[in-house]
């Protein structure tokens, strides 16, 4: 079964590109997407890739991090996501942040410092095996980060999980077609590419953030892995 987002999803993002970029780019939001370049540990100069980029919300966080001598590289299925990712690198004058149009579960790159993927992991059919193909192109004291949405673990905040519930199946493209609950599936499908990081790196950052609404897991690459 292939690995990459169906076309639903495709036409689902690739219509919504400018819709969702205002939710991506909200203040809280920016600030869980600050967290997540800190802890890949960028040093000017480094060569960073993110995995589903979409209309670029991480990349003034990651640009920041790599400094005008550094190279940030952004790969994601869907044209409409990549042409807002593009205004955006036009607006700021970034000539080193580059955007490529292709699956990332088969990357058309060959290694990177580090590599960053948020709210990806749950479209992905077989995630544990994205995550061990990024992991064997970050070299060696790189550091992978994943980001994505949960049902909350706090328990002040676990009413609202249906809210959550009913946002993550609302936004599920083609979830009246679906028997199976997005959101579990989703949580599932983080699982399995935590568990796939988590053997391949050191160095282990596994938290919740946002009132439990956001897991985060982060290594640092050991070497090839299988
Ligand atoms: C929920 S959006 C997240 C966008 C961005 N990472 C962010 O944090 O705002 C998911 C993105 O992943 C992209 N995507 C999904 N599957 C992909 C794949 N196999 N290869 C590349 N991009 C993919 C979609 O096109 C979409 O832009």
């Amino acid at each position: 079964m292939s690995n990459r987002s169906s076309s639903l999803e495709e036409t689902f993002y690739g219509n919504c590109a400018s819709l969702y970029d205002v939710v991506a780019t909200a203040p809280g939001i920016r600030g869980w997407r600050e967290h997540t370049v800190e802890t890949l540990s960028l040093s000017p100069s480094d060569t960073v890739v993110e995995m589903g980029c979409g209309t670029g919300a991480n990349l003034p966080f990651l640009r920041r991090a790599v400094g005008s001598e550094g190279t940030v590289i952004g790969i994601d299925l869907v044209r409409g996501m990549l042409d807002r990712a593009h205004k955006r690198v036009e607006r700021h004058g970034w000539e080193n942040v580059h955007l490529i149009q292709g699956d990332a579960t088969t990357p058309p790159i060959d290694s990177a410092d580090a590599l960053v993927s948020t709210f990806v992991i749950g479209m992905l059919t077989d995630p544990a095996s994205a995550v061990r193909t990024w992991m064997n192109t970050v070299e060696p004291g790189g550091r992978v980060t994943l980001l994505n949405a949960a049902r909350t673990n706090r328990l002040v905040a676990r009413p609202l999980n249906l809210p959550c519930r009913l946002f993550v199946r609302l936004t599920a493209p083609g979830y009246q077609l679906r028997a199976d609950s997005p959101v579990k599936r989703l949580e599932e499908r983080w699982v399995d590419a935590s568990e796939a990081l988590f053997e391949g790196t050191t160095g282990h950052v596994d938290e919740r953030i946002g009132m439990g609404f956001i897991t985060l897991a982060s290594g640092e690459v050991i070497g090839e892995t299988g």
